[in-house]
């Protein structure tokens, strides 16, 4: 059974969806623990809530961005976790977070990848006047939402959208896509080729 550990700053419906898929059985692992930057994150009442380990991480209590990713790996193997999972984890891993865990990080964009990398991938797409949008969970790697591509789903985007209306729409295909990319790294399913991520049977 894989290991899993939900990194989340905010409200964590995408958490909560992770959650209930574990609870169902539709993830072939367990959530070791979940962590947050933000103590008074909902994220980390919705693990509490379900009886999952949640720990608040000050990032203030730590020396620089490399300390605090230093303890959070740290917390990770003291939690022998296999997976990491970004659910609107709202700072950038540093090169040593992501070398402790080479293609076993994951995070998921509310876009279709590479459109709209970085904050506000919602707006952005609505600004711009595209007529579909959507989500991608992919590994991370050392750039900004640039690792390889797991999965994407498309979202038509309407006229009298606004970006909560798009968003919403975005983040119910969140709370499909995810479940379906961890099941499927726990299910030791995913293979990656150079930029390529294929899935096996
Ligand atoms: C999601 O829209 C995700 O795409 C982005 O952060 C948001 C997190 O939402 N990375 P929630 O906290 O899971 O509700």
């Amino acid at each position: 059974m894989k290991r899993i550990a939900v990194l989340a700053s905010g409200r964590g419906t995408n958490l909560e969806a992770i959650l209930e898929a574990v609870e169902s059985g539709h993830i072939a692992g367990e959530v070791a623990v979940a962590i947050s930057d933000q103590e008074k994150a909902l994220a980390l009442q919705r693990a509490e809530n379900r009886g999952v380990k949640a720990l608040f991480m000050n990032p203030k209590d730590y020396g620089g961005r490399e300390q605090y990713d230093r303890a959070i790996v740290e917390q990770l193997k003291e939690d022998q976790v296999d997976l990491v999972v970004l659910a609107g984890f709202m700072r950038l891993l540093t090169a040593y977070f992501i070398q402790a865990y080479p293609l076993a990080i994951m995070n998921i964009h509310p876009s279709l990848l590479p459109a709209f990398p970085g904050l506000d991938g919602v707006e952005q797409a609505l600004n711009y006047g595209v007529k579909i949008t959507g989500c991608t969970v992919h590994f991370v790697d050392e750039g900004l939402d640039t690792g390889p591509v797991i999965l994407q789903e498309a979202v038509p985007i309407i006229q009298e959208d606004t970006v909560e209306t798009l968003h919403q729409r975005i983040h119910a295909s969140e709370h499909r896509l995810y479940p379906t990319a961890i099941d499927l790294f726990c299910k030791e399913k995913l293979k990656v080729e150079g930029r390529r991520c294929m899935i096996i049977d």
